[in-house]
């Protein structure tokens, strides 16, 4: 129902005011036990999925599946038991920055086709005040909540790493893991911070940051697709001599030539692509694949782009990935996507008589 009457009416809307609409019914769903149950009526069965087998581990975190919400669905951290009662074990919130910030002038959320986006959002966030405060009646609830950190677009590189050690600062109390997001291509110059020293003097800040408050949580580096694997190699190398829990990737992509197959516009257009557009997907799949195999079982692998079904969950799973984040399929299939992915996972597991899903973690990653 949600593809053939649903998404035809809601392609209408400008894309960022349907998403704003999407995340402000959950949002409004909080307000009672009974609202928030009422959300599994849209979940492909009508309940909540869940099952032990899925259970995995990520920088020592335990998810109830491998299905989190990736950073950029949910900025302000509005949502969280809504998303939860869809069939996420978890939800990014974020990029959070220090300071509110307005992001670039509308329309910047644009759907390319029905499951694929180009996005130049450019890192609108109400600023980590806002964002703590909407995360303190989260407290005791079973979703996991990474927190991802990004940073204004007004803050010189050189103060980078204080602006990141901030958002640790203020936010360890109510965070399972933090991502530095280094790779957003929304932010002019951003991506540069995937440079070696400049992000082991992140990394250091935030952890420093998290250890005055006494906490220790894992963190993670969130990469750009469009990097070298020379550059992914420089990246692991931090990873592995500075205790990173693991890598997140990837972001959306800048490549033109996957912007112009969904027209000639949006080749040099600004913005990344994300979603479910094969070639994006086997980029990140490839990716993911390459740190599984210069990193093995060194750093955990949370795959992200254009999963949004059973099959494009498991292509990542088996080439390295422990956990997988969603955002533009949560609009292409609706809110039954984690449900039915986590539902496919379990069956397929049940037909390669496989009991625990790490047990499929990496198994394609050299074909
Ligand atoms: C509208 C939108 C906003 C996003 N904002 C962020 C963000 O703030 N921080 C971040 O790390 N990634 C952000 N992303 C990237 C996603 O987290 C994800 O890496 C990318 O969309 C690929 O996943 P997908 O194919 O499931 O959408 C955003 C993506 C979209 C579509």
């Amino acid at each position: 129902m949600y593809k053939e009457i649903v998404r035809p009416i809601l392609n209408k809307f400008d894309s960022e005011t349907f998403h704003e609409l999407a995340r402000e019914s959950l949002h409004f769903a909080e307000l009672s036990p009974l609202t928030l149950k009422l959300v599994e009526l849209f979940t492909d069965k009508h309940k909540r999925f869940t099952d032990p087998r899925l259970r995995t581990h990520i920088g020592g975190v335990e998810f109830e599946n491998p299905l989190i919400v990736g950073a950029g669905w949910d900025k302000a951290g509005r949502a969280v038991a809504g998303l939860w009662h869809l069939g996420f074990a978890g939800v990014e919130v974020g990029s959070v920055l220090e300071y509110p910030q307005p992001g670039n002038p509308k329309p910047r959320l644009h759907m390319v086709s029905n499951g694929t986006a180009i996005n130049w959002l450019g890192f609108n966030s109400p600023g980590v005040d806002v964002v703590k405060h909407n995360l303190s009646k989260y407290k005791s609830h079973p979703a996991r909540i990474g927190i991802s950190i990004g940073m204004n677009k007004d803050v010189a590189h050189d103060d980078s790493p204080r602006a990141h050690a901030v958002i640790a600062e203020e936010l360890s109390e109510d965070a399972d893991y933090f991502a530095i997001n280094i790779s957003s291509p929304n932010t002019p110059g951003l991506r540069k911070l995937q440079e070696k020293g400049r992000t082991i003097d992140i990394v250091h800040a935030v952890k420093e940051a998290m250890e005055r408050g006494g906490f220790s949580r894992p963190v993670f580096i969130k990469i750009a697709p469009d990097l070298t694997y020379e550059a992914v190699d420089d990246i692991i190398g931090v990873a592995l001599e500075h205790s990173i829990a693991g890598i997140i990737a990837s972001n959306s992509t800048i490549n033109t030539g996957i912007k112009a197959k969904y027209g000639d516009k949006w080749r040099n257009s600004q913005g990344g692509l994300s979603g479910d557009d094969v070639d994006y997907r086997k980029m990140t799949t490839d990716i993911i694949a390459h740190i599984y195999r210069q990193a093995g079982d060194k750093l955990d692998i949370v795959g992200v782009g254009g999963v949004h079904d059973t099959e494009s969950a498991l292509e990542k799973i088996m080439a390295g990935a422990k956990a997988l984040q969603l955002v533009t399929a949560i609009r292409g299939e609706g809110s039954t996507v984690a449900g039915k992915i986590n539902r496919g996972i379990v069956e397929f597991m049940e037909k390669e008589k496989v009991d625990n899903l790490n047990e499929l973690v990496g198994v394609s990653s050299n074909s």
